[in-house]
This record gives structure tokens, C-alpha cells and sequence, in this order.
């Protein structure tokens, strides 16, 4: 436990300017990464998982800005945002600079699979020879032994007749098969990072528990450590090692994955894991999220889930709740972000009404006006 961090994020914030305004996609998120770890991302659409992923990865782009925290990966600083004398953010001396990320970092490093393997591949050229290519270019090796190491991945990420399969072109695959292919590419500059932006989504439920051993299989044989972005709580029970649950831009709940699982803590958690289909249920036993996610250009005050939570009560739209470790004492950390767990008269403090509370038969204040603590409305 005393080992550094493989990565660590420290109160990372990214945000995008727009004629509308200022959104806040990722708004203070921290959490680590040990090495050999699968450490899950995830939330609902729009949580900020993938602009979490791309400021990682020193990818954000305009109008988007990282605008505050620190990024540290093996000691290097890849973020380092500190208030300028004009009490703007600015770079510090330490963050690497955009050379610095492409010639030691992206790729070699840090690999990032995306979510739609047809854009992360050229449809005009061949499979291997775009990965040959990009371990030529990474890997200080000719383009023979660029060769033999593209067929070798391949092999690897379990292509059958990879070197027959190395001259097709990427129509010529499944969309498993295409998947694999850029788990190759991620792999072939054997990175100690790889960051999946939930790379089985588009995939059917058979391949992507192939896809889920594979990865188990190359984790410990490679030692791989992975972040690994999804909304889907299911395969975070099949893959993940400790999780963060993200909700408008805020990490809400961070634990080992059996404490998220069979020690829920936050009222978001627990409406994710009952909106997971399970076997014995029908369709309509299962319990949607009651409402939308609210835009992050103007969040909800006090706690962002308090429109949608089936326990909000008065002060959950007036007091921003912060992270606190609610673990056992000698359990692993088990951080949640909610007033229950704090002291400031939620015990106290009279239900909201909600779209979910009103679900749930209870609530007596009206919550319709997410930023004044009076609304009132009918
Ligand atoms: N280029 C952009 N300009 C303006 N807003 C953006 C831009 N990219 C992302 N956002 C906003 O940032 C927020 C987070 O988006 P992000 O793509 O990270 O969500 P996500 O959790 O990855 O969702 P999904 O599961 O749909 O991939 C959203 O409110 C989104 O609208
Ligand atoms: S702070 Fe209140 S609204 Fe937020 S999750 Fe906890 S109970 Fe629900
Ligand atoms: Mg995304």
C-alpha cells in the first residue's frame, strides 16, 4: 500500500465555453490508479467519463479547457493547472509539454481505446498495415520486425490466421474482431496504462464477455493496468477491481467493486444497480432511473442527484455535499459524496418532493426550482 500510484487525478477540472454558456463536464474529479489495476469509470450518459478519459490523455479539445488539477503519471506531471497572477489557470512549469505527451506518453505509456473502433481505424488501409505502421512509428523497430510483432498481436487478441487476416481491411472484420484490433494497437507499444472508453458497448453480449477474458488474461500477463469507462454496472462487476461512480461531472462513490456492490452507500449507486436487468426480473420489474440527467452547463445547488434522488430531503438543494471515507476501519477506502453521512441536519430537514420521491409514496416540498432553496412551484 505504500507503493505510489500509478496515476493519480487530483481535482481535475475541464470545461467547454460555449455561446451558452460554461459547461462543467468534469468539475473536481480524484481518483487513483495502482499498477495491475482495473479501476472502472462509470455513470450515465453525459456523466463525463469521456471527457474524464481525454483530458487523461491530454486530448480535450476546443472549446473545451482543462481549467484546474493535477494529473501525475510515474512522478510526471501530464496536468499541472495553478492559478496565474491574473487569477486565470495556467500551465506550470512541471506539465509536460504537448511534445513531451506525444514523443513519452500517448501510446507508449498510456493507450487509449475509443469506443467506435471504425474511427480509430482507417477504412482505406489494411488492418496490419495500420498497425504495423503505428509500431513503427512507437517502437524503435524496422518494418520487418514492425511486421512480425502486428502479426504477433494479432495473434495475441486472438485473431484467427493473423497472418492471413493482417492484408484485410477493416469492413473485412467483425465488430468484435475490429475491437481486438485496437486492443492490439493499444497493446503493441506494451503500455503501462490502458484507458477503454467503453469499448464493448457497441458489441453483443457474447463478445464482450470474450472481450472481458481477454483482457483478463492480458492483465495478468502483462500487468496491464486499465481504466475502464462504461455504463454498464454489469461488466463493472466482471472486470473492475475498484470502481468510481461518476454523476454531472463529480465522482459520488469510489470503492472496491464488492463494497460497491454489496455496500452501497449512495442513493445514485443504488438506483444504478436497480436499473441492471437480472435474470429472475421481467421488463417491467426492472426500476428505470426516475428523470434525465440535468445539463452540466447550470447543475442543480446543493447535491446535483437532488432532482432525481428518492431520499432528497430540504437541505440536499442548499449544501454541496464533499467526499468522506466511510469505510471500517481496516477496510479499503470507501469514499461517497452525500449529506446522510454528514452533519448538516439531514437527519432533520424535510423530504423533497421529487419526481423519484414521489415514486417512492413520499415528499412534501416541491423541488421544481433546482437553484432556489425557496421554490416553491406547483
Ligand atoms: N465539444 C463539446 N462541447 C460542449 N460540450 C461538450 C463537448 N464535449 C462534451 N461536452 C459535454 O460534456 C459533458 C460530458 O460529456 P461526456 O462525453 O464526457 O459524457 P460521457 O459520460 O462520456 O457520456 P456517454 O456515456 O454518452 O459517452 C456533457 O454535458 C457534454 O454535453
Ligand atoms: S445528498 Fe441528498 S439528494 Fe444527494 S444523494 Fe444524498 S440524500 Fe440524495
Ligand atoms: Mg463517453
Amino acid at each position: 500500500m505504500t507503493a505510489e500510484p500509478l496515476l493519480s487525478v487530483e481535482n481535475l477540472q475541464t470545461q467547454f465555453f460555449t455561446e451558452e454558456g460554461t459547461v462543467r463536464a468534469v468539475d473536481g474529479i480524484s481518483f487513483e490508479v495502482n499498477e495491475g489495476e482495473i479501476v472502472g469509470l462509470v455513470g450515465e450518459s453525459g456523466a463525463g467519463k469521456s471527457v474524464a478519459t481525454s483530458s487523461i490523455m491530454r486530448l480535450v479539445e476546443s472549446p473545451g479547457q482543462i481549467v484546474g488539477g493535477t494529473v501525475t503519471y510515474k512522478g510526471k506531471k501530464i496536468v499541472d493547472i495553478e492559478t496565474g497572477p491574473d487569477g486565470e489557470p495556467r500551465q506550470s512549469d512541471e506539465m509536460l509539454t504537448n511534445e513531451e505527451m506525444r514523443e513519452q506518453i500517448r501510446g507508449k505509456e498510456i493507450a487509449i481505446i475509443f469506443q467506435d473502433p471504425m474511427e480509430a481505424l482507417n477504412p482505406v488501409f489494411k488492418v496490419g498495415a495500420q498497425l504495423r505502421e503505428f509500431i513503427e512509428i512507437n517502437r524503435d523497430v524496422d518494418r520487418k520486425e514492425a511486421r512480425r510483432i502486428a502479426v504477433d498481436m494479432l495473434r495475441e487478441v486472438g485473431i484467427p490466421e493473423p497472418e492471413k487476416r493482417y492484408d484485410s481491411y477493416p469492413h473485412q472484420f467483425s465488430g468484435g474482431m475490429r475491437q481486438r484490433v485496437l486492443i492490439a494497437m493499444a497493446l503493441a507499444c506494451e503500455p503501462s496504462l490502458i484507458i477503454a472508453d467503453e469499448p464493448t458497448t457497441a458489441l453483443d453480449v457474447t463478445v464482450e464477455g470474450q472481450i472481458i477474458d481477454l483482457v483478463h488474461d492480458l492483465e495478468a500477463r502483462y500487468d496491464t493496468s486499465f481504466v475502464w469507462v462504461t455504463h454498464d454496472l454489469g461488466v463493472v462487476a466482471e472486470i473492475c477491481d475498484r470502481v468510481n461512480v461518476m454523476y454531472l461531472g463529480e465522482i459520488i462513490e469510489s470503492a472496491h467493486v464488492d463494497d460497491l456492490f454489496y455496500d452501497t452507500k449512495h442513493p445514485y449507486t443504488e438506483a444504478l444497480l436497480q436499473s441492471i436487468p437480472r435474470p429472475d426480473q421481467t421488463v417491467e420489474e426492472l426500476d428505470p432511473i426516475v428523470g434525465v440527467m440535468p445539463e452540466a452547463i447550470n447543475p442543480p445547488s446543493g447535491c446535483r442527484f437532488h432532482t432525481r434522488c428518492p431520499d432528497a430531503r430540504t437541505v440536499c438543494r442548499e449544501v454541496h455535499p464533499s467526499q468522506r471515507d466511510e469505510s471500517d476501519a481496516g477496510d479499503p477506502v470507501h469514499q461517497v459524496a452525500c449529506l446522510k453521512y454528514e452533519s448538516v441536519g439531514y437527519e432533520d430537514a424535510q423530504p423533497l418532493e421529487t419526481e423519484a420521491t414521489a415514486a417512492f409514496g413520499g415528499g412534501i416540498v416541491e423541488a421544481t426550482d433546482a437553484t432556489d432553496a425557496q421554490g416553491d412551484e406547483a
